[in-house]
């Protein structure tokens, strides 16, 4: 099977230079969820159809095992697809076409779409969704139950925007027929654009078998075209994830108020109190308590036992177990033993403008408030900080000792 994504349009409802399917909800961008869903799918071969600032969306797709074609001028959906075949000349099987501006398609629905159209042997699958507000979506038509037509809500009847079935964008196409049709559409509608929801009239005159299936439930059927679409899609998916870290023992304080990008993983008994950023690529181990107002980012792993609290970020880092950051701290790019406190406002100065440096802090010590640790730095175990302490690489110190002052110098033990 192969895949064509659409993702040449500018986005004009989103009101920015940046083309639509590179916004990001929550760190990744919307063309990301669908490429990533392709891949639980198992669909290796695709193809995006770029166009508006089509370098940007190709760099991004070098992240992906993607081929781009090059629509340079955006003459509607169906247009898109003409762009897309002398790729799928030799395609054989069906050609799944989704326009990369649908994050919310889960795996799962798609597998069953792709099971149905299997099964029905038509030319022409949709997947449709039943949509509470269905305006602004292309309209399922149907004459006694079946399937006639795909109408755009400008080009619909006042009939037929009461309909509620909407068409996702996702199809499952037989590569003939659907080239066949897509020569016979024309422009004229509304927007004077080739419309690739068109070759389904086309193709029913035609007398080849179109179907629609209305697997998509809920959110799926969201698609971003909006500023507030975006915000919608960011919020569904993070309360998706948290569905899930919910039902395998995590507690969630307020997840309308908590934000969890998918990749992450966390720990039974963990609570994650209100107003969290969790980025994705980060684990956090069980019995934590993280937040409120913690900003945990990508590639940071936390161990079973440790608080992350209040107004901490931690970033890129690796912070072992029973590890306490309770308030008012930044840890970048730090590898951080087990038992390790570390004091309000305490920071690792991890950017010397040019390179970012680690910091590593030993088992058992004690960071004392507002302790400044310029990277490269490593504490050894045990060691305690005073408060407002700096630091650096120039600080000798050995397993216990204790250093303070500006820059930090070892403090006699005896000397108390
Ligand atoms: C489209 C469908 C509509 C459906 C909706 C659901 C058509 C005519 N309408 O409407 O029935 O309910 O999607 O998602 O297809 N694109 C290109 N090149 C172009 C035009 C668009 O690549 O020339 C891409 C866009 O970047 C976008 C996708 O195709 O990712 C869909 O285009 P968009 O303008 O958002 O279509 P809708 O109006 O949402
Ligand atoms: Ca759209």
């Amino acid at each position: 099977m192969e895949a064509v994504i659409l993702a040449a349009g500018k986005g004009t409802r989103m009101r920015t230079e940046l083309p639509k399917v590179l916004h990001a909800a929550l760190g990744k961008p919307v063309l990301g969820y669908v490429l990533d869903t392709l891949a639980e799918v198992g669909v290796k071969r695709i193809f995006a159809v770029v166009g508006y600032k089509a370098g940007l969306v190709k760099c991004f797709l070098k992240k992906y095992n993607v081929r781009p074609l090059l629509q340079s001028e955006q003459k509607g959906t169906g247009h898109a697809v003409i762009v897309a075949k002398a790729a799928l000349k030799g395609a054989k099987g069906p050609v799944l076409v989704w326009p990369g501006d649908m994050p919310l398609v889960k795996a799962e629905t798609l597998k069953k779409f792709m099971a149905a159209h299997e099964k029905c042997g038509s030319h022409a699958s949709v997947l449709s969704a039943v949509a509470g507000c269905p305006k602004g979506y292309g309209r399922i038509v149907r004459e006694g139950g079946k399937f006639t037509a795909i109408r755009e809500e400008l080009d619909a009847t006042e009939e037929e925007r009461l309909i509620s079935e909407i068409n996702t964008g996702i199809y499952l196409f037989d590569p003939k027929a659907l080239f066949k049709a897509l020569g016979k559409i024309g422009s004229d509608n509304k927007k004077g654009e080739y419309y690739l929801t068109d070759t389904i009239e086309v193709l029913r005159e035609e007398g080849y078998g179109v179907e629609a299936f209305p697997f998509a439930c809920g959110d799926e059927g969201l698609g971003v075209n909006s500023q507030k679409d975006l915000a919608v899609a960011s919020e569904k998916i993070s309360l998706r994830e948290i569905e899930k870290h919910m039902e395998r023992g995590v507690t969630f304080v307020a997840p309308a108020q908590t934000f969890v990008a998918p990749g992450v993983r966390i720990g039974a008994g963990t609570v994650i109190n209100p107003w969290c950023w969790i980025e994705t690529d980060v684990a956090i181990g069980g019995n934590c308590k993280i937040g409120p107002f913690a900003k945990i980012r990508a590639g940071t792993t936390i161990g079973n036992m440790t608080e992350i609290g209040s107004f901490v970020e931690v970033n890129r880092s690796s912070v072992g177990k029973r590890v306490c950051a309770k308030h008012l701290a930044y840890l970048g790019d730090a590898v951080v033993g087990d038992d390790v406190n570390i004091g309000a406002g305490a920071v690792t100065a991890n950017f010397d403008g040019k390179n970012k440096h680690v910091t590593k802090v030993g088992n058992g010590v004690l960071i004392g408030s507002n302790t400044v640790l310029v990277a490269p730095v490593s504490v050894p175990p045990r060691v305690k900080t005073g408060a407002g302490a700096v630091v650096t690489r120039k600080t000798r110190m050995k397993k216990g000792d204790v250093v303070v002052g500006v820059p930090a110098r070892p403090v006699s033990q005896k000397r108390g």
